[in-house]
C-alpha cells in the first residue's frame, strides 16, 4: 500500500462515483444503491439516493451476525468513577435493543429527534445507536453547555425525548445534569413528552412523575415483557441519522444534519485509508460524544469498521496525574490515538521530560492523530520524540464529519511537513480564492473552499434551514463549499490552515462563537456595547476575552460588572466557554462606518505586528485598548 495517495486520489478524480460506488460495498445495505449520486437532489446533490440502509445494523448486529459477538466493541475506562468495564459486540446488541424498546414505549419513533445530553458512559453510546436502530435522529449536546443552550436546541430540534443522566464527573466535582434539564424544559417552547434518566450512583436526581422514567427500571421492565428484541428499521440513506448542533456567528447554533448512508461509506473508507484501523484494532479516540470527533470516531466509525473503542471518562491531565493517556494505552492495547492538541499540551506541560510516557508500556500504538485545532510544530515534534510513532495533523469539521485533509496512514504516509495537515483527501476538491472568488496562487493565504459536491459524509444541508445552509455556505463563492478557514496550498499541494475568518475560535480543542458571547455580555443593565475575541493561550491554543464599554449612568465597580458578565456566559452558555478575561473600557475600536475593529484589538492582544487601518474612526482608541490589556497583565 505504501504511497499509494496520488493514484487513490487520482482514481476518485477520474470517477468519483465510481469510486465512492466502490467504497460503498463496505456497507450492508438494505437495498442497494443503483444511483450513486444524484446531482438534482438536495441542496447541492445527495449520495446513495435509492438505498436503504441501517446504520446501526452496520455499526453493531453485522459484526454478531459475522461471528465477531465475542470480541470487545466498547471498553468503558472511567477514572473519575473509578470503573473500568468492557462490552463486547454481542452485549452491545442486546443493551441497543432493549434501549431501542424502552425508547420505542415512549413514543418515539423513525424520523423522531432525540436529545442526549450524558457524560461520557457506555449507556451514552448505546442511547446513540438505539435511536439509529430505530430511525430516530439523535442530537447529542455537550455536558459542559449550559440550561439555555440546551434549550435552545430542543426547540430548534423539537425533540421528543431526552435521554440523560443524573450528574457529570468533573476532577473535584459533582455536576448535577437534572436541574439543568428541568430548568431547560422550562425555558423551552417545546416541550418534550419523556426524560429518560440515568441515575448514576454519585448523585441521585429527583424524578418528575409522568414525564420522568428511570433508565435501568425501564430496561429491566421491557426485558420482563420479553419486549426487547427491537429489530433494525430500514431508513433512506438520505434520511438524516442524527442532528449535531455546533456555533455559529450567532447565538443561534447551527444544526449540521448528517444522513444514514453517505455517513455510512465515508466513515468506513476513513478507518481503513486514514487511520489505518483493522477490524480488531483498538482505536481511542480521546474527545467527547458531544463533538463531532466523538460522534465519527468514538461511536460509529470504529464500530462500523468493526474494532474496538474506547471510552474515556478522563481527562490528559489530572485523573490522577500526566500519565494517564499512557495508562489507558497500556491497559487497553491501543494501536491508535485520535486527540486535540491542546490535550498534549497539557500533558507536556505536566511531564515535560516525558517520564510518565516511559513508565508505560505501548507496544500496540502505532500513530497519534490530532484535529480539533492547529496542531502547533512544537506539540507535534514532542509528541514524535517522546512516542516515536507517525503523529498526524488532520483539518475537518463538524460539517464535514472526516477528514478534508490528512496524511492517511492507511494509504502509506506522504513526507511530513510541519504545520500542515498534509494534502486533501479523495472526495475533496480544496481551493483557495480570494475574497473575490479568484483562485489565489501557491503559497498565498486566502479563503479556504471545497469545490461541490462535498463528499458522502459532509453534511446535505441544516436542520430544518435551507436557506440558511445556503447563505452560511454556499452563496459567498458560487459553486464551492466555503469552510470559514483562511490558508493557503504550498507548491506541493500541502494545505496549511491558519486562523477562522469568522467569529469563532477553538478553546481547548472546542468550538465556541465569540458572537454567542458578545450577545450574553450585552445582556447586562450596565453594559452599552461589547467586543469578545479570541487571544492566544500556550494552553488551550484561544480562549475568549471581553471588552466591555458600561454604560455613561453605570456605578458599579467595574471589578464587580466584570465578575456578573462573567457568570452570565457561565449560565447561559456553560463553563465550556472558558469565559474568564473581561475588562471594562471606555470605548470601542470602531471603522467610519462603525464595524468594531475585532481584527486588530486581536492582534493588540497577541503582541503582533498590525497596521492601523486605513478606515479607523479614532486611532487613540486602539491605544487605549493596549492600555488595558497592559494594566490588566501587571
Ligand atoms: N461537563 C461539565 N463541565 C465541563 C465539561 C463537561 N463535560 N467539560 C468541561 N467542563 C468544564 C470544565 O470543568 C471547566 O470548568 P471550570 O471553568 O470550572 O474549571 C470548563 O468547562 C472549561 O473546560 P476546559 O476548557 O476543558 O478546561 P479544563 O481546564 O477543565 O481542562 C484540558 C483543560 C486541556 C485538560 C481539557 O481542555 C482537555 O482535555 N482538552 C482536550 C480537548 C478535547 O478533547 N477536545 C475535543 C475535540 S477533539
Ligand atoms: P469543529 O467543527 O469543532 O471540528 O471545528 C472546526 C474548526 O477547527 C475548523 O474549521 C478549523 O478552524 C479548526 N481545526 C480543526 N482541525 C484543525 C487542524 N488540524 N488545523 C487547524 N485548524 C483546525
Amino acid at each position: 500500500m505504501a504511497g499509494s495517495y496520488e493514484r487513490i486520489y487520482g482514481e476518485w478524480q477520474q470517477d468519483p462515483e465510481g469510486f465512492w460506488g466502490e467504497a460503498a460495498r463496505a456497507i450492508d445495505w438494505v437495498r442497494p444503491p443503483e444511483t450513486i449520486f444524484d446531482a438534482g437532489a438536495g441542496v447541492y446533490g445527495r449520495w446513495f439516493p435509492d438505498a436503504e440502509i441501517n446504520t446501526c445494523h452496520n455499526a453493531v448486529d453485522r459484526h454478531v451476525a459475522a461471528g465477531r459477538g465475542a470480541q470487545k466493541a466498547i471498553v468503558y475506562d472511567s477514572p473519575m468513577a473509578g470503573i473500568q468495564r468492557s462490552y463486547s459486540y454481542a452485549e452491545t446488541l442486546s443493551e441497543v435493543k432493549a434501549l431501542a424498546g424502552v425508547i420505542a414505549s415512549l413514543g418515539v419513533g423513525k424520523g423522531d429527534r432525540v436529545i442526549i445530553y450524558m457524560p461520557m458512559v457506555p449507556e451514552a453510546v448505546f442511547a446513540m445507536l438505539a435511536c439509529a436502530r430505530l430511525g430516530a435522529v439523535h442530537s447529542v449536546v455537550f455536558g459542559g453547555f449550559a440550561a439555555h443552550e440546551l434549550a435552545t436546541r430542543i426547540d430548534d430540534s423539537e425533540a421528543k425525548l431526552i435521554i440523560t443522566a443524573s450528574c457529570g464527573l468533573e476532577p473535584g466535582r459533582v455536576i448535577a445534569y437534572k436541574p439543568l434539564i428541568d430548568h431547560a424544559i422550562d425555558e423551552a417552547r417545546h416541550k418534550p413528552l419523556h426524560c429518560l434518566l440515568l441515575q448514576r450512583p454519585e448523585l441521585a436526581a429527583a424524578m418528575q412523575p409522568g414525564r420522568d422514567v428511570d433508565y435501568r427500571q425501564a430496561m429491566a421492565d421491557i426485558r420482563a415483557r420479553g419486549a426487547d428484541d427491537v429489530a433494525c428499521v430500514p431508513v433512506k440513506a438520505t434520511d438524516p441519522l442524527y442532528v449535531l448542533y455546533t456555533s455559529g456567528t450567532t447565538g443561534q447554533p447551527k444544526g449540521v444534519v448528517r444522513d444514514n448512508g453517505g455517513h455510512a461509506v465515508a466513515l468506513a473508507w476513513s478507518l481503513g485509508n486514514i487511520f489505518g484501523i483493522e477490524p480488531g484494532d483498538v482505536y481511542w479516540a480521546a474527545s467527547d460524544i458531544g463533538w463531532v470527533v466523538g460522534h465519527s470516531y468514538i461511536v460509529y466509525g470504529p464500530l462500523i469498521g468493526g474494532a474496538t473503542t474506547i471510552l474515556y471518562e478522563g481527562k490528559p491531565v489530572g485523573t490522577p496525574d500526566a500519565g494517564a493517556f499512557w495508562r489507558v494505552i497500556s491497559d487497553h492495547d491501543v494501536s491508535v490515538l485520535f486527540t486535540a492538541p491542546t490535550a498534549f499540551r497539557a500533558i507536556r506541560r505536566d511531564d515535560p521530560e516525558g517520564e510518565l510516557v516511559r513508565a508505560y508500556p505501548r507496544q500496540k500504538l502505532r500513530a497519534l492523530f490530532l484535529a480539533g485545532e492547529r496542531a502547533d510544530p512544537e506539540t507535534i515534534k514532542w509528541a514524535e520524540t517522546q512516542l516515536g510513532i507517525p503523529v498526524i495533523d488532520n483539518w475537518w469539521q463538524t460539517e464535514t464529519g472526516w477528514p478534508v485533509a490528512a496524511n492517511p496512514l492507511g494509504l502509506g504516509r506522504m513526507p511530513v511537513k510541519y504545520g500542515s495537515p498534509a494534502r486533501p483527501l479523495p472526495g475533496y476538491d480544496v481551493q483557495v480564492l480570494d475574497d473575490a472568488g479568484h483562485p489565489l496562487p501557491d503559497g498565498t493565504l486566502g479563503n479556504v473552499v471545497i469545490k461541490l459536491p462535498m463528499p458522502p459524509g459532509c453534511l446535505p444541508t441544516l436542520w430544518n434551514a435551507d436557506a440558511r445552509f445556503r447563505s452560511a455556505y454556499l452563496e459567498e463563492f458560487p459553486g464551492y463549499y466555503k469552510t470559514a478557514d483562511a490558508g493557503y496550498l504550498d507548491e506541493d499541494g500541502y494545505l496549511f490552515i491558519m486562523s477562522r475568518t469568522d467569529d469563532i475560535i477553538n478553546c481547548a480543542g472546542h468550538r465556541l462563537s465569540t458572537g454567542a458571547m458578545e450577545e450574553v455580555c450585552a445582556t447586562h443593565p450596565d453594559v452599552a456595547e461589547c467586543a469578545v475575541i479570541g487571544v492566544a493561550d500556550d494552553l488551550k491554543g484561544q480562549i475568549p476575552c471581553g471588552f466591555l464599554v458600561l454604560k455613561s449612568n453605570s456605578v458599579k465597580p467595574h471589578a464587580e460588572i466584570e465578575k456578573e458578565v462573567v457568570g452570565l456566559v457561565r449560565d447561559q452558555i456553560g463553563p465550556v466557554a472558558a469565559f474568564k478575561m473581561v475588562l471594562c473600557v471606555k470605548r470601542l475600536p470602531k471603522t467610519r462606518s462603525g464595524k468594531i475593529l475585532r481584527g486588530t484589538m486581536q492582534k493588540i492582544a497577541d503582541h503582533e505586528p498590525w497596521k492601523m487601518p486605513a478606515t479607523i474612526d479614532d486611532p487613540d482608541i486602539l491605544e487605549e485598548i493596549g492600555e488595558a490589556l497592559r494594566a490588566r497583565a501587571r
